[in-house]
This record gives C-alpha cells, structure tokens and sequence, in this order.
C-alpha cells in the first residue's frame, strides 16, 4: 500500500486553528509527530495522562491504558489520551502544542493542501 492509498483523516487541533493528516492505523500523537507538530506527551504507553486531549467532535479508538492515566469521569467528559487514540472519522480535538506553530494544514497527502479553516463555526 503507497502513502496515498492508505486512510487519513483530518485532525483539527483547537485553539490554534492547526490541523494534520493522521492515519487510521496511527495515534493522535503519532500522526502530529509524523506532521512536525508536537503535542505534549511523555510515556507515549497510556501510563502518565501527560497527553490528555478532549474531542470536542469525531470518532476515536481507544487502545488500553491505565486507569490512574484517564478516569471513566474523564471519558464521560470526552477526554482521551493522543498516545492510545486512533482516528475513526475526521475530529476536532481540543489540545496544546509543543512550541508555536502556523495557522495551517499540515498534509501528508498531495490531495489536502487546504489551509485551516476559520475559527468562525
Ligand atoms: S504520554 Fe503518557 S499517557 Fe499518553
């Protein structure tokens, strides 16, 4: 399978108005890695909850993790860990980024080159 033939939806990270392509088969916080985009993380294993998001829209797969790291309130709340959440359609998370980034897409396909779209929603 070639780079563009696998499936990528759209990661729209709020505040910033920054958005990535991630790939189904890769984390939040792969998918911005493999973007040049840092999201704050440290065990990268579900263990320390360094990299808690909240999806404010979309769909995710949780791998497992530890409790002490997202508690079921947490979830209940839409919080989610980057280190073990797998897209399942295009999402809108609400996250901080490591450093200060342009207001932009940052594609890893030839076919979404679109800026970010307007904070106005
Ligand atoms: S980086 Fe530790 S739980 Fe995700």
């Amino acid at each position: 399978m070639t780079t563009e033939e696998q499936n990528y939806f759209r990661v729209e990270i709020r505040p910033s108005m920054v958005s990535f392509d991630c790939r189904e088969d890769e984390t939040l916080l792969e998918g911005a890695g493999h973007s040049g985009l840092h999201l704050f993380s440290n065990c990268q294993k579900g263990e320390c909850g360094t990299c808690k998001v909240r999806i404010k829209k979309g769909q995710i797969k949780l791998a497992p993790f530890m409790m002490s790291a997202l508690s079921m309130s947490e979830i209940d709340a839409d919080y989610t860990l980057a280190c073990r959440s797998y897209p399942r359609s295009d999402i809108v998370i609400v996250a901080e980024l490591v450093g200060r980034v342009d207001m932009q897409h940052y594609s890893r396909t030839k076919k979404s080159k679109k800026k970010a779209s307007s904070p106005a929603e």
